[in-house]
């Protein structure tokens, strides 16, 4: 503790951020908030920035700057960011390279009638750093490249069936086999199936003559065991299956090229967006020639913004300087400081119901149902660590703006919250500390969910 205690001063001395007195003023954040209600049907348009995952009452709601590693909300309350737009900052906020190439094209123009030359150019920097982008195509979200995939996979095989493991985005083919599905016609709810991740058996029984693809987030939070991956991949060459990895998180942050470069598994489409552009909307698709061709004819894959020039500039500027200032070997470093530092923590001052688990470059806090409900225990530290500065929903997305001195206060603030956590847990008290609606579930899963055994059907 007195490690903690001595470091504790210089700390706040160097870090804007500090350790407040009380809960920050969100006044501004509920105004706001009430003009929305009703008029935004759930308010946000991303899941994860919504008010469901924050502790409505305490949290800020809405953030209108950001600079590096922190940001203000809108009533002028400074944070550490470790949520980084859900993913998109991989640099950090307002990052010059990347802001100066997006300036630069905006001299020229944002979308144009005729193909950009960054198409290409972006293009034949990702054959070199992506294992599997024999070609390329983009478009803008997350979601519009995995369907894409999905639809390539069942044009190239002529099957229908596809099986997937992590969350993949809101269309109906992956919509359809989570709890919130209304809307998503039965006949579809038919085509797409899940099995666990690292249980080859959940997989090999989810086969069936029909699967024309396979598509999975190559790690979450847990490493692959017992050769998962390779047996996927092996098992999807052996029944004329399309192998696609979900690289959204894994792209540009867990290596270079992706958990297909980490692992040295070749998937036949992959699937990436966030990272790519520190924050501009793009995303991209890369597979093996032999399949992406059926985009040149069969497969009808077009939307208007696809060749968008300020996502294309950013994301050239983005991948030149993760390359340059090796951006992966940084977070890295850094995401494990905070990780082990986590877990040291909470070993020192002894709980054995929290731990940081996940790789460096993007870990999350979990809790132990033994000490009460997790989702209590982590709207009890949210709300604590927004006190101190620091705005937290689990996660540990690391970027390149964030600095030694940001990890090191984070340390300071955990070791703080986890005292009070301990005290709180010991005295049963810790729900009835929670100063406004605790956090809501959401819904990802990738194990034990709709799985149908080959031999059930
Ligand atoms: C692994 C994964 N795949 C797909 C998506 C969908 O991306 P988007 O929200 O850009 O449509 C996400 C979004 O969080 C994701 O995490």
């Amino acid at each position: 503790m007195n490690h903690w205690l001595i470091q504790l001063k210089s700390i706040i001395m160097s870090n804007k951020v500090s350790f407040n007195q009380d809960y920050p003023v969100i006044n501004r954040s509920n105004d706001l908030y009430e003009r929305a209600t009703g008029l935004i049907p759930a308010y946000s348009q991303t899941l994860a920035k919504g008010p469901t995952q924050y502790v409505n009452g305490v949290a800020p709601k809405y953030l209108v700057k950001g600079k590096g590693s922190h940001v203000w909300d809108v009533d002028g309350n400074e944070y550490i960011d470790y949520n980084m737009g859900i993913g998109p900052l991989s640099l950090g906020y307002c990052y010059p390279a990347v802001d100066e190439a997006i300036k630069t094209q905006l001299e020229d123009g944002i979308t144009f009638s005729l193909m950009h030359p960054l198409e290409v150019e972006l293009a034949e920097l990702l054959r070199e750093i992506i294992p599997n982008a024999e070609s390329v195509r983009y478009s803008k979200s997350g979601a519009d490249v995995t369907s894409a995939a999905i639809r390539i996979a069942r044009a190239y095989t002529g099957k229908t069936k596809v099986l997937c493991c992590g969350y993949h985005g809101w269309h109906d083919w992956y919509v359809s086999t989570i709890a919130r599905n209304a809307g998503v016609p039965e006949a579809t709810k038919e085509l797409t199936y899940t099995f666990g991740y690292n249980d080859i058996n959940s997989f090999l029984n989810s086969i069936d003559e029909d699967v024309a693809a396979v598509i999975l987030e190559p790690v979450v939070f847990e490493a692959p065991k017992n050769d998962f991956l390779y047996k996927v991949s092996e098992i999807c060459k052996l029944n004329n299956i399309v192998l696609i990895f979900d690289e959204m998180w894994t792209g540009f942050r867990m290596a270079l090229g992706g958990a297909q470069e980490y692992f040295g598994i070749i998937p036949d489409l992959a699937t990436y967006s966030k990272a790519v552009a520190n924050g501009m909307p793009i995303a991209i698709l890369t597979g093996r020639e032999k399949i992406m061709k059926v985009l040149e004819d069969d497969v009808f894959f077009f939307t208007t913004f696809g060749g968008e020039a300020l996502s294309l500039a950013a994301a050239k500027a983005t991948i030149n300087e993760i390359i340059d200032k090796d951006v992966i070997s940084y977070i890295d470093t850094l995401g494990g400081k905070l990780k082990d530092g986590y877990n040291n923590i909470a070993k020192e001052i002894g709980i054995d119901f929290t731990k940081a688990v996940g790789y460096n470059f993007r870990s999350m806090v979990t809790f132990d149902a033994k000490a009460g409900d997790p989702l209590i225990l982590k709207s009890f530290v949210q709300q604590e660590l927004i006190k101190r500065g620091i705005l937290w929903s689990g996660m540990h997305n690391i970027c390149y703006s964030h600095t030694n001195t940001d990890v090191e206060y984070t340390l300071t603030a955990y070791y703080q919250v986890m005292l009070l956590l301990k005290e709180a847990v010991e005295n049963g008290t810790v729900d009835q500390q929670i100063k406004g609606i605790p956090v809501q579930p959401t819904f990802r899963k990738t194990s034990e969910f709709n799985t149908k055994p080959v031999h059930a059907r």
